[in-house]
């Protein structure tokens, strides 16, 4: 989060498995847009690494290829793109090859001694995950990693498979970078809509009293794709909803909405609060998983007008595969604030919308005096927050209709970021490369985070992994999920609110 004013330092940045699918949708896209925006510093330079043969020409097409696909400005100009792409350069490398290293680490002296300047070193693993600890190790052997305020690594997700896996690799980095070095991305908390979580409990007053188990009977945080696992089946076959989803996003999510306020807006103190909530969640026993948590996979079914063919029909899934692409799980934290209220969390491919919310339900009236013309207009409180694609807040009321009788029903107050501020909206990756290069690790996830985050859902993994499902499919595509996930709200005397709440949304549309 940058301050207003000021341009990074002289940057180098070094992309490894730059010849891949993040750096070219993704990366490289972000710094365009800030070069475009005159965030980038005057002076920059990106080096790609992989192992595939290209000449810095062959990168550079397949780099502009991506802007102009990927980019949320849409097609390079091309006269931007030439003053841009001349900062970058590609190295053909195994990652484990020490003598490349070497030599990269002299293209670095030459560029600071080119700049005059100590330019800050950033060396991104876009790599699948099983070359993080090469890359890293080798680092630490070309020595790339000593000057602390100005090397720095930055680690893609999946930040290991469990906890164990995760402590490891954790260890690994700690054995070469200072943990103010690393930044573990998870690009969720660079979504504008998520960090206004933050600003919109704590920098207005009038939220505050009422955030909390007095008012609040339960909040339900939705990630729903509707789409299916694309051409991903070797990644996700091993992954899963529970793993791709909840340990990160949905998780980072609710610490962002349960978290106590913060002293200061600093790295240290946000993710201090953050681990004090991972820390407070109630462990799931690993004989009552079934009680908290709920999994499925989809199975054929109707997206729009289209049939959509089920999981298991997917090239390279198992025709009887238990991975799930569905995850719902009800958490409590155990602290002063939230004691007793319920936090659903659902995620789930093929659903019948893709739709990123939280929804705060708050308590009912304690009495309810007015007689109502029409019980079915009565709606509890409650605030929804859209995360993606619609980037809105509701709060959804009781208002009396016009007549001579009393009469109320729910209506909407909205904000809508778009209509508000009149700017597009950053991409993610361009706000956590910007801090990246501002050395402000507030967005990213430190060890005990991630670790804490792994511990939560450990259970429920393990309780999946020993147990196969025996209903899978269970859930039709453009559904919103197995109706185990409706039963897990309904011990509670709760339902799922939906989350395109909208103005003028009536009870009936409240149900999933
Ligand atoms: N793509 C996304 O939208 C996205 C989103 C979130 C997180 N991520 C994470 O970002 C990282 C990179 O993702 P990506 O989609 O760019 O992956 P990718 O296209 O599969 O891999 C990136 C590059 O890594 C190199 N590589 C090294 N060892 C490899 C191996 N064993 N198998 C395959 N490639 C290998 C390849 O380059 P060479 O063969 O030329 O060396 C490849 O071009 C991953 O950790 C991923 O989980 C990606």
């Amino acid at each position: 989060m940058m301050e207003p004013s000021a341009k990074p330092q002289p940057a180098a940045i070094v992309i490894f498995g730059a010849s891949g699918d993040l750096t070219q949708r993704k990366v490289v896209p972000a710094l365009f847009n800030l070069f475009l925006d005159g965030l980038l510093p005057e002076k920059f330079s990106v080096i790609g690494v992989a192992r595939k043969p290209m000449s810095d020409d062959e990168f550079r097409k397949r780099l502009r290829e991506g802007v102009d696909k990927f980019s949320r400005r849409g097609r390079a100009a091309d006269a931007d793109w030439q003053k841009f792409a001349a900062n970058f350069h590609y190295r053909a490398a195994a990652y484990d090859d020490a003598g490349a290293y070497g030599s990269l680490a002299e293209q670095l002296t030459q560029l600071d001694k080119s700049w005059d300047a100590s330019a800050t070193r950033i060396f991104y693993l876009a790599t699948p995950p099983s070359v993080f600890e090469t890359v890293a190790g080798q680092l630490g052997r070309a020595g790339l990693y000593k000057e602390r305020q100005r090397a720095r690594i930055v680690v893609e997700k999946p930040f290991g498979r469990d906890l164990a896996s995760a402590r490891s690799l954790n260890k690994s980095l700690g054995r070469i970078f200072s943990e103010p070095q690393i930044y573990r991305i998870d690009h969720y908390l660079g979504k504008e809509t998520v960090q206004n979580i933050l600003a919109f409990r704590f920098a207005n007053a009038i939220f505050e009293p009422i955030w909390n188990r007095r008012y609040i009977d339960n909040v339900q945080i939705t990630v729903a794709e509707s789409i299916g696992i694309e051409n991903r089946a070797h990644f996700y076959e091993r992954t899963g909803a529970l793993r791709d989803m909840v340990q990160n996003h949905l998780l980072q999510i609710l610490c962002l909405t349960a978290m106590e306020p913060p002293v200061a807006f600093n790295a240290d103190e946000i993710r201090n609060k953050t681990v004090d909530v991972l820390r407070a969640i109630r462990p799931i026993p690993r004989e009552k998983v079934r009680e908290f948590a709920v999994r499925g996979q989809y199975g054929e079914g109707k997206i729009g007008e289209k049939i959509a063919p089920a999981y298991r029909a997917a090239r390279d899934v198992a025709p009887d595969s238990a991975t799930e692409t569905f995850a719902a799980l009800k958490l409590f934290i155990d602290n002063w604030r939230w004691q007793g209220v319920p936090f659903y969390l659902r995620t789930g491919k093929r659903l019948a919308q893709t739709v990123s919310a939280v929804g705060i339900q708050f308590r009912p009236v304690p009495h309810q005096a007015i007689s109502y013309c029409s019980v079915g207009d009565w709606r509890q409180n409650c605030l929804m927050i859209h995360i993606q694609p619609e980037e809105d807040i509701l709060l959804s009321f009781q208002a009396k209709q016009p007549g001579p009788i009393m009469c109320v029903s729910p209506v909407d107050m909205r904000f809508c970021y778009h209509e508000a501020f009149q700017t597009p909206t950053p991409e993610a990756y361009e706000t956590l490369l910007l801090d990246v290069m501002e050395g402000d690790a507030t967005l990213f996830m430190r060890a005990d985070q991630v670790e804490a985050a792994w511990s939560v859902v450990t259970p429920v993994l393990e309780s999946w992994e020993s147990e196969r499902p025996k209903d899978f499919p269970n859930y039709a595509s453009g559904s919103w999920g197995p109706e185990s996930a409706d039963a897990l709200l309904a011990k509670d005397n709760h339902t799922w609110l939906s989350p395109s709440i909208g103005l003028g949304a009536k009870k009936a549309d409240l149900k999933s």
